[in-house]
This record gives structure tokens, C-alpha cells and sequence, in this order.
């Protein structure tokens, strides 16, 4: 038995390794300057709790992932994860796109081995800094054994959320992260308390290893509304796999829009429907025949995890319609 948990942190960037020219500089700073080491340094608390090594990975705004960076970290992590002398990973991540890379990791890591996703709102240098105590209670929630076999986790603002559900809620408060069904506990006084699982597959209930993946397709999603050109779909057609429809509602297709939607499904373009809205489902030949039409609808995944979902879902043999809708209903 170990005296502390052996914790990686691998650092990718982000307002978390960020620096202002003043401490009221809460918004306005220079991003992904400070190394993971760095950020460490101003918390010599984390040592108390856990044996850490660091790695920087990258070294940006995760404004800037594409799919190659997905495959990069969730290698990296898998690698960290295979290594006997690690009991979990920590990444620092920005804020933007962290519920994208933690329902990837979610998906595709072949492991019961914590994951914790953090990142902050406010760099370290402002006033009432959220990155180190997000970052000293992702260490916490990494090296506690009952954060175990939970999937992918982002901590925030004292709030422990799967990454199955989270989704970055505001562009700016400190309370910026939200899950439609709650959190699934908080961190209190460096303990993590449980109150729920999330029922749907992850890690190592999921037919997709990140080990395996060399590529992902390429899926983009278009925004709905009532103005919205015909030409916006078209211009993708040939030029992509799969297209998520952010409609408006419950997923609805403005009537102008319905024959490039059409047309894109007959040329072999995956195309599911979604909904602006943030929360909520969509159904299936509700508002539109999809059944007729060959497109797919979500559950309640938002747009942007739609499209992870979706480029895993059509990775490896190729998949017939079908399987892809069941994935909507099972991740
Ligand atoms: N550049 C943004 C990002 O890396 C900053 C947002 C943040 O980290 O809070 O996602």
C-alpha cells in the first residue's frame, strides 16, 4: 500500500496556465503561458495529497483542438493509465472545449483508473482565482478510490460532473459549468462526495479503444436559424461524413432546409438531428420524418457531443444507420 495516490498532471493550456497584467484582470489575460510546473509551484498543498508527476502536453487555448489533439491527450492518458505506478490522471485543460475532450476520453479510455479533467475560469494571477483550489480538488477527486469505474470527470467550482453531461454554461462566472441532470457530487473539504452515477456506457463498457482509433471522420455541425442558406449545407456536401443539425427546438428543419438535409443523407452524409437549445431530446419522427428521410436523430446530446459521438460511432467497419442511432441511446 502506497502512503498517497501516484497522480499524473498533464498540462495542455488554457486560462488555468494563464497570466494577467494585473490581479483585476479576471477576463483579459494572456493564455497558456505558465507550464503545468508553474501552475503547481503556487500549490504546495497538492503535495500533501498526492505523489505527482507532471507532463506538458500541449501548450494552448483548447479553442484550437482539432481531432488530431483528441487523439494526442487520449493516447497519452491511455499510456499514463497502462502504467501500473499510476492510480489516476489529471488534465489541465481550458474551459472552452473541456466537454468535449472529457466525453472523447469518456468514450474511448479503457480504464477504471480516475480521469479528472479541470481547467479554471480566472488565471492564477487574478483575484479569487478558481485555478488552483479546481486543480488542488481534481487531484483530490483523482487519488480517491471512490472516483473509480465513473467514467471521465470535470471538476469545478467545487462540483464534480460526468463528462457525459457537462456542459460549459457561461462565458464568464466562475460557476460556469453545468450537467441538465446535476452534478454528481461535490468536493468538500478535500473529500469528494457521491450522490449519483451516470446509467449510460462509458469506458470500458464502450466498443471504441482510444488505442486503436488512427483517425477520426470528419463530422462538422451547422447552427440553425430562421435565415439560415441552403448553401450552408450544401458547401459540405462532399466535403465531410456527417452533419449535425443544431436546430432550433426540439431538432426542427426550417422548410427551405428540408432538401440539402435530403440530399446530403442520399449522398452518404450522416445526418443527425440536434437542438440549440442546450438541454432537452430530440425525437425520433417527431417534428420530421426521419425514418424516411435516413437521418438520425440524438437523445439529448447538445451539438458538440453529438459530433464526438458520431465520429465514433462511424469510426472502424462501416455502420449501418441503424447502429448509428442505437449509439445516441446507449453513450
Ligand atoms: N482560451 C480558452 C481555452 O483555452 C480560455 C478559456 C479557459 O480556459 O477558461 O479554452
Amino acid at each position: 500500500m502506497r502512503d498517497k495516490p501516484n497522480i499524473v498532471v498533464l498540462g495542455t493550456g488554457g486560462t488555468i496556465a494563464g497570466r494577467g497584467a494585473s490581479h483585476a484582470n479576471t477576463a483579459a489575460y494572456a493564455c497558456s503561458v505558465l507550464t503545468i510546473d508553474e501552475v503547481l509551484a503556487v500549490l504546495p498543498q497538492a503535495h500533501a495529497l498526492a505523489n505527482l508527476r507532471t507532463e506538458q502536453l500541449l501548450q494552448t487555448g483548447s479553442e484550437n483542438f482539432n481531432n488530431e489533439h483528441l487523439l494526442l491527450i487520449g493516447k497519452r492518458v491511455s499510456d499514463m493509465l497502462e502504467d501500473a505506478d499510476v492510480d489516476g490522471v489529471v488534465l489541465t485543460h481550458g474551459t472552452d472545449t473541456i466537454e468535449e475532450t472529457a466525453y472523447f476520453l469518456h468514450l474511448t479510455l479503457k480504464s477504471v483508473k480516475p480521469v479528472v479533467v479541470v481547467g479554471s475560469m480566472r488565471p492564477p494571477s487574478a483575484m479569487s482565482s478558481d485555478a488552483s483550489l479546481n486543480l488542488y480538488e481534481a487531484i483530490c477527486v483523482a487519488g480517491h478510490p471512490a472516483s473509480r469505474g465513473r467514467g471521465v470527470l470535470v471538476v469545478s467550482n467545487d462540483e464534480i460532473h460526468t463528462a457525459r453531461d457537462v456542459v460549459k454554461t457561461n462565458s464568464f462566472k466562475l460557476e460556469a459549468f453545468g450537467s441538465p441532470y446535476g452534478p454528481l457530487g461535490y468536493v468538500v473539504e478535500g473529500q469528494p462526495r457521491y450522490y449519483r452515477t451516470t446509467s449510460r456506457d462509458h469506458t470500458v463498457m464502450t466498443p471504441w479503444s482510444i488505442d486503436r482509433i488512427e483517425s477520426l471522420p470528419k463530422v462538422d455541425i451547422v447552427y440553425a436559424y430562421g435565415a439560415l442558406d441552403e448553401q450552408a449545407i450544401v458547401t459540405f456536401l462532399g466535403n465531410t461524413d456527417g452533419l449535425v443539425y443544431a436546430g432550433t427546438g426540439n431538432g426542427n428543419v426550417a422548410e427551405h432546409l428540408v432538401g440539402a438535409l435530403r440530399r446530403a443523407a442520399r449522398d452518404g452524409v450522416q445526418v443527425v438531428r440536434a437542438s440549440r437549445t442546450g438541454s432537452g431530446v430530440v425525437v425520433r419522427d417527431g417534428a420530421q420524418p426521419d425514418s424516411d428521410y435516413g437521418w438520425i436523430v440524438v437523445d439529448d446530446q447538445v451539438p458538440q457531443k453529438a459530433r464526438i459521438l458520431l465520429m465514433l460511432a462511424m469510426s472502424g467497419e462501416p455502420k449501418e444507420r441503424d447502429a448509428l442511432q442505437a449509439a445516441f441511446h446507449r453513450y
